[in-house]
């Protein structure tokens, strides 16, 4: 490798550690291990004062309950100073009369946003787009989703994205396409022909070999 090329940074991958921070938020210093043994949904945002934004704090301080059932924390980020998110956060309490339960990263620096590929240059070079982490009890990143600065997030699927990755960890499944929590679960392929073979007498709802799902 040419010396002289600039290196991307190595970004979060699902399946492997996330990285460390340490970071001043609204609600003091915290440190990635500060997380540990819960989930964190980690979050970045473009810029505080900015209507999209404003619409996807007030929803996330809505599924905030919801998530917290689940042993999920939620973390905010952008690259705005602990002032300026302290102000917005107070500006969505008196003009929406929502409180914004959790803390926000003040990644002046863009330390944070960096080392999670939080930055699309291509869209903006101040702004952080609009980037979803989700990192398990141990550390541990298990889904990312990125949208860019004009179109807000669904909660929904946030919620869904949770409840389908605790349920594959919980029972050894995977989940079909629009899954919901009630709905059946698909059985993970076979990885032998004598698994195949076995899965087929398993009592199992199976369309083919490879093709089954269960009730949980
Ligand atoms: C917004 O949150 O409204 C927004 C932020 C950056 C670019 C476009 C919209």
């Amino acid at each position: 490798m040419d010396a002289n090329v600039a290196q991307s940074p190595s970004l979060p991958r699902i399946g492997e550690p996330a990285p460390h921070f340490e970071a001043e938020t609204t609600h003091g210093t915290l440190r990635l291990s500060d997380f540990e043994g819960s989930w964190l949904i980690l979050f970045s945002h473009p810029a505080d004062f900015t209507p999209v934004c404003t619409t996807e704090f007030i929803a996330f301080a809505e599924i905030a309950p919801e998530l917290s059932k689940r042993n999920v924390q939620l973390l905010g980020l952008s690259i705005d100073s602990t002032y300026s998110h302290i102000a917005w956060v107070r500006t969505i309490k008196e003009k929406f009369g929502v409180d914004i339960p959790f803390p926000i990263i003040a990644d002046l620096n863009k330390e944070v946003a960096t080392a999670y590929g939080m930055l699309m240059p291509g869209e903006s070079k101040t702004e952080t787009s609009r980037a979803v982490f989700v990192i398990d009890d141990k550390g541990v990143v298990r889904a990312m989703i990125y949208y860019p600065l004009t179109t807000g997030r669904n909660m929904d699927e946030i919620l869904r994205l949770v409840d389908a990755l605790q349920t594959s960890d919980e029972h050894g499944v995977a989940t079909p396409a629009g899954w919901r929590p009630g709905d059946k679960v698909i059985v993970p392929p076979p990885r032998t022909v004598e698994d195949a073979e076995a899965r087929m007498a398993a009592g199992y709802e199976c369309q083919d070999w490879f093709f089954c799902k269960r009730a949980l």
